[in-house]
Order: structure tokens, then C-alpha cells, then sequence
């Protein structure tokens, strides 16, 4: 039997050659609200008490994971996001912290909305966070992967959070909805060529096809999303992109040209391009 003290201090060893100290206490204090719902101050009270063999169990589950490169939040099969617990798995892109700053920008832009559409929906944490915060909202997601929308739907039953979740490719030749007030997009941009230089904890657990565009048309979702909000948005509608840090300026010429009106470029909390908000 050992301490969850001792417990703490076998985890940083175990770890230590491969991720810094504060990720390895962040990990910690992940595992322990899993299983125990333990917040810090649970453990400053009670980490000379011997641990619950569960935890231990998970503990040593999660280090030999955790060697392997696999994220965090798909050892623990949640990710919290926007004060929800959103299902992930490798189906779906892991949620952002640059996500959850949209959904805080749609949130305190909303005012006369009706309907929202987000496409490329994966988990379904953006139309789930914003219809948390207004139940009233009839909001959609939509995605390619079929196996996106299941997870989607698992988290819409699990959370009692109704969002409709289609099955749909953004660039199949007819698009079945139209009259929305909000149609949002974090869709895959990141190109290609940049594979080669991003941490494996991602390439290797999360999907292509959510993450990546063609190195030689890395606004190809861009474009048919903004060309599709001039159909569907209704008069006063929004758009709201979350983007490739490279390309706010191009992404920006791309809404005006198409006649959207104030378009606004956002840096995220690290001071990177990362939104762009217009007007139809
Ligand atoms: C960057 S992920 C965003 C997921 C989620 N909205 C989020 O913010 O965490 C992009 C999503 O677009 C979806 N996608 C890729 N190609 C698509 C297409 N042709 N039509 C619709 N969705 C697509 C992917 O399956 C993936 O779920």
C-alpha cells in the first residue's frame, strides 16, 4: 500500500525524461478528479492517506500510455471544454483551448439568433457549449465522418444537450439547410507540409482528415464555407472562422471579397491570428 504522496512521486519519475514537471502534475491532478473527483486541495489534505487501489490501477495504466505518446484527454476519454465534459476518442479532434475562445465570442456576440450551423462539427463541442448557454438556440452540426457524428451524438444523449447531428460533406453538390443566423467553422487547416514538425501525440492519435488540407489549397474549406454563407445566412446572420494563424489576412480578403461586412481578425490568449468574425 502506498501513499498517494509516494504515488505523486512515482508518477514524476516514471515521466520525467519525457514531459516537464508541470505537465506531469497536471496529468496527476487529471487522473485524480477521474477517479476520485478530487480537486488539489482534497489531495494537500489527504495525500498521506494510502490510495484507493482503482487510482493506482489507472495511475500505472495512464504512465505506460502516457510513454506512448497518447494524449491525456484520450486516456482519460473526456475533455473539459466550455464547463462541459466532452466525450473524445480518435475519431475526433481533441477541443481546443482557441475553440473554447470562439464559442466565448459567439456567446457574447448572440443577441437575435435563431439557428446555428457549425460544419466540421467532430466532437460537437462547439454547438454544444453555445446551446448549453442558450437552450433556446436551435443549432446543427454537421460532418464528413460518420464516425465524428456518433461520438457528436454520444455527447449530445450523455450531456441532455439536444443539437441535430448530420452526416455531411461541405462539399457534396447540394447543401440541405438553409435559413441560419450563425454558421461557425473550425475546419481542418493545417497544411500538410507541417505534419513533419508536429508532436506525435497528436499526429499519431488524431485524425487526418480533421486536421490537414493540401499544401497547395490550404483555404479550400474557407472559401466554400464563406461562398455557402451567402446562400444560407439569413439577413443580419454571422460568420465565425477559427483559423490558421498564417493565413488571418488572407482569410479576411476572402469574406470581403465576397461582400461580408465587418470583418473582424481576433488573436487568441497567446496572441496569435486565430478568429475571423464577419457580417453577411
Ligand atoms: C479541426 S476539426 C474541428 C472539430 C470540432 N469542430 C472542434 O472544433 O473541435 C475539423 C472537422 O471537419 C471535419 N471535416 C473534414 N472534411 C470535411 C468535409 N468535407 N465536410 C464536412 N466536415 C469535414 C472533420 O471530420 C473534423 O471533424
Amino acid at each position: 500500500m502506498e501513499s498517494y504522496k509516494s504515488l505523486k512521486k512515482h508518477f514524476h519519475q516514471s515521466l520525467n525524461d519525457v514531459f516537464s514537471s508541470r505537465e506531469i502534475d497536471y496529468f496527476f491532478f487529471q487522473i485524480l478528479y477521474k477517479i476520485l473527483k478530487w480537486q488539489k486541495i482534497d489531495y494537500v489534505l489527504n495525500q498521506e492517506n494510502f490510495s484507493d487501489s482503482e487510482f493506482l490501477n489507472f495511475l500505472n495504466h495512464a504512465i505506460l500510455e502516457l510513454k506512448l505518446n497518447r494524449p491525456i484527454q484520450h486516456i482519460l476519454g473526456y475533455v473539459s471544454f466550455y464547463d462541459l465534459e466532452i466525450k473524445v476518442n480518435g475519431d475526433v479532434l481533441i477541443p481546443r483551448p482557441e475553440t473554447e475562445e470562439l464559442v466565448s465570442i459567439i456567446v457574447n456576440d448572440l443577441s437575435n439568433a435563431n439557428t446555428l450551423l457549425d460544419i466540421g462539427t467532430g466532437s460537437g463541442c462547439i454547438p454544444l457549449a453555445v446551446k448549453y448557454k442558450f437552450p433556446h438556440l436551435n443549432c446543427i452540426g454537421t460532418d464528413v465522418s460518420i464516425k465524428a457524428i456518433k461520438v457528436a451524438q454520444e455527447n449530445s444523449a450523455r450531456l441532455g444537450i439536444d443539437v441535430d447531428f448530420i452526416h455531411q460533406d461541405v462539399f457534396a453538390s447540394s447543401f440541405p439547410l438553409d435559413s441560419i443566423d450563425i454558421l461557425v467553422s473550425n475546419p481542418p487547416y493545417i497544411p500538410k507540409k507541417e505534419l513533419s514538425s508536429m508532436s506525435p501525440n497528436v499526429v499519431d492519435y488524431e485524425p487526418h482528415s480533421a486536421l490537414f488540407v493540401p499544401d497547395n489549397n490550404p483555404l479550400m474549406f474557407y472559401s466554400i464555407i464563406a461562398e455557402m454563407g451567402t446562400k444560407i445566412l439569413n439577413k443580419n446572420g454571422k460568420i465565425y472562422f477559427e483559423i490558421h494563424e498564417e493565413y488571418g489576412d488572407q482569410i479576411v480578403n476572402l469574406l470581403s471579397d465576397l461582400n461580408y461586412s465587418n470583418v473582424l481578425l481576433f488573436q487568441d490568449l497567446q496572441g496569435k491570428n486565430r478568429i475571423v468574425t464577419a457580417s453577411i
